[in-house]
């Protein structure tokens, strides 16, 4: 076993999966550091610290936290977690954090910001994370655990040494913290795994404002959620993607084992946030134009979402 020893690590986004990464990191780690770009927030955090609600169970982790990136300083590992919309501020915000060999690991659901994360060309190495972890943001630092689930690490292309050993020693950090979390040869095939069953339940959700169980119950929402997902396995095949066999049964099956859990886009749409439909269905809708492939579930979907961002978003 390679030297798991805390390193220094920055989680930047303190969202409902940012969090989540940070308590559970403070299991292990003596100074985990949270950025965050809402400076009254970060002070918020930094004096109340972070609270983990896991079944009838509180914890509670002081952290560190800030709006300033040089206060942190270069760090060994950053884990990216906001969400994709905020992808391109945020990565200009990045750089005091990293040096030639820090390793950024990115969280986002979808595939849209891709080239967006790709051609940052940051310091460092870039590996994804592709996790199906659940987590609700309650208040401020305030999260609740949403059940366990695998998380895959890898990178897009061909990583230096240095970057592949620093994402094994990632992984056994956070196998040490008791997460389930492998390295994958090619991730791309899990970020389409879980691409498919954010087309199937993210926008579904958000638009019949229901629990992710709650599409299993709707006969028109079940048919959508299937010719939705029928439609993005179309693209990846068309792609040459090796997604997993029956991605309609997987989705339902994530359905089912999240019945009761509020999905990441109905989250953002019911705290007036800018949703990631356009790195989900609206990535899957532009491969599918590219491709020739027609994708009519996906534009319905995506145009629903953007029509309930519009009743909120100004601009
Ligand atoms: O985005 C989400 O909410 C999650 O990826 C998932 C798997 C749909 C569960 O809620």
């Amino acid at each position: 076993m390679r030297d798991s020893s805390p390193k220094r690590v920055a989680i930047v986004g303190p969202g409902a999966l940012g969090c989540l990464l940070a308590a559970t990191l403070c299991r292990i780690h003596e100074k985990i550091w949270v950025l965050d770009h809402d400076s009254q927030r970060a002070a918020l955090l930094q004096h109340s610290g972070l609270t983990l609600e896991c079944a009838d169970h509180l914890e509670h982790f002081s952290i560190q936290a800030t709006a300033d990136a040089q206060e942190i300083g270069p760090v060994d590992l950053v884990l990216l977690c906001v969400k994709s919309p905020a992808l391109g501020h945020t990565l200009s915000s990045l750089p005091p954090l990293l040096r030639k060999n820090t390793l950024l690991l990115a969280w986002q659901n979808g595939i849209g910001h891709l080239p967006v994360l790709l051609g940052a060309e940051l310091p460092g190495a870039l590996a994804l994370a592709v996790t199906s972890l659940g987590a609700h943001l309650v208040g401020v630092g305030q999260v609740r655990f949403g059940g366990a689930g695998a998380t895959s690490l890898g990178f897009l292309g061909a990583p230096p040494q240095w970057a592949e050993l620093a994402l094994l020693e990632a992984a056994e950090v956070f196998q040490a913290v008791g997460l389930e979390v492998g390295v994958e040869a090619d991730i791309l095939v899990q970020v389409w795994n879980k691409l498919l069953v954010n087309v199937g339940i993210n926008a579904l959700t958000a638009i019949h404002n229901c629990e992710n169980g709650g599409l299993l119950k709707n006969g028109e929402a079940l048919a959508l959620l299937q010719a939705a997902v029928l439609e993005a396995a179309s693209v990846a095949q068309a792609k040459g993607i090796a997604i997993a066999p029956e991605p309609v049964a997987r989705t339902i099956a994530v359905c089912q084992a999240t019945a009761s859990n509020i999905s990441s886009m109905l989250q953002d749409v019911r705290a007036n946030r800018q949703t990631e439909i356009e790195a989900i269905n609206g990535a899957v809708l532009e491969e599918a134009r590219r491709l020739g492939i027609p994708a009519p579930v996906n534009a319905e979907l995506f145009n629903a979402v953007k029509c309930l961002e519009k009743g909120y978003l100004v601009g």
